[in-house]
């Protein structure tokens, strides 16, 4: 196993199954520009090839799909019914639930329990302003079909000061009526957001964020996991709610994860735009791919920061 100073080791892969997405979210690209498919992209089987490699040079155990946005890729149905039969601890989806209700048939058949839906306001209008796409009432749909077949679900929210900041305890209470734990994501510098007054405009900490909710609830602190990158709260009684805190609380000294691209690079780092093709590496004999591979993983592991420290590409092509 590789283990690095700070005892961290690869054990969660995010695996971007393409760089597409069907919305175009203010936060993530400038200028409603469009997120399209990468040029050679991977197919399924050569991602479950890469997986499986995976799991055994660097010690994978869990594997969230994400994107760009998943669902929009026609290898979704056959990646997620092959790395459901790869014996990993978890399998969970990061999706914008626009187009869960069709996909319901494989997501049943696969017998995924969880998924991660992205969505910041319970307003049509709004949610038409962010993400300069997709239908508010498809995505609610979308999330009572999961709950209804007994998938589990969590909803992330990017609050923005200038945009949603007014719906946190709506959304909070939307998610606690289902039994849905809602994660707050401190907006990130990536992207456009590096650079310019966006970041400063938007940015709203998790301190502002407690006291919001303090208004309505009263909470505590709960354990979280080692790699945990969320700080969870409880509110006695009514349910759960976390705080992915990148820039109050950062969590880069436990992270144990790995991320690979839909056209075949891994990523040590979500603050680092290093990165390493694995591509052809694929259909090598095991004797000349996991010597390769090891070197690749020590140098990925070598790319984790102590801090996020913001970057220009990686977010959108990798899905967080
Ligand atoms: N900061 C914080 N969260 C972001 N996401 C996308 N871009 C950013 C950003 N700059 C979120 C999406 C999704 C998750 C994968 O990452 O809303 O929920």
């Amino acid at each position: 196993m590789i283990v690095d100073h700070l005892g961290r080791q690869f054990k969660n892969m995010r695996v971007s199954l393409t760089a597409a997405c069907n919305y175009a979210c203010t936060y993530c690209v400038p200028n409603g520009k469009r997120l399209l498919r990468a040029q050679n992209e991977l197919s399924a089987t050569e991602l479950l090839k890469a997986v499986v490699i995976l799991q055994k040079a660097a010690g994978i155990e869990k594997i969230r799909i994400t994107g760009g946005e998943p669902l929009v890729t026609p290898k979704f149905d056959d990646f997620l019914l092959g790395v459901m039969n790869l014996g990993l601890e978890d399998v969970s989806l990061t999706t914008n639930g626009q187009l869960l209700c069709k996909k319901k048939d494989v997501l049943i058949k696969s017998g995924i329990k969880r998924i991660n839906l992205s969505l910041d306001t319970l307003k049509p209008v709004k949610f038409r302003q962010i993400s300069r796409s997709g239908d508010l009432k498809t995505v609610q749909e979308g999330i009572e079909m999961c709950l209804e077949a007994g998938i589990k679900v969590k909803i992330n929210m990017v609050p923005l000061r200038s945009q949603n900041a007014d719906e946190i305890l709506a959304m909070l209470d939307y998610c606690l009526d289902r039994g849905i734990e809602l994660r707050f994501i401190e907006l990130m510098r990536m992207g456009h957001l590096l650079h310019g007054s966006e970041f400063h405009r938007d940015f709203y900490a998790m301190d502002s964020l407690l006291e919001q909710i303090a208004k309505k609830y009263e909470f505590t602190r709960t354990d979280a996991p080692y790699d945990s990158t969320a700080v969870r709260f409880e509110i006695p009684g009514r349910g759960d709610f976390g705080i992915i805190a990148n820039e109050s609380e950062p969590f880069c000294r436990s992270c144990t994860r790995l991320r690979l691209s839909s056209d075949g690079y891994l990523y040590g780092c979500l603050s680092s735009s290093n990165r390493q093709f694995i591509g052809d590496l694929l259909d090598l004999p095991s004797h000349l791919v996991y010597p390769k591979l090891q070197k690749i993983l020590v140098s990925a592991l070598h790319d984790k920061k102590l801090a996020f420290q913001g970057e220009t590409t990686v977010m959108k092509f990798i899905g967080g």
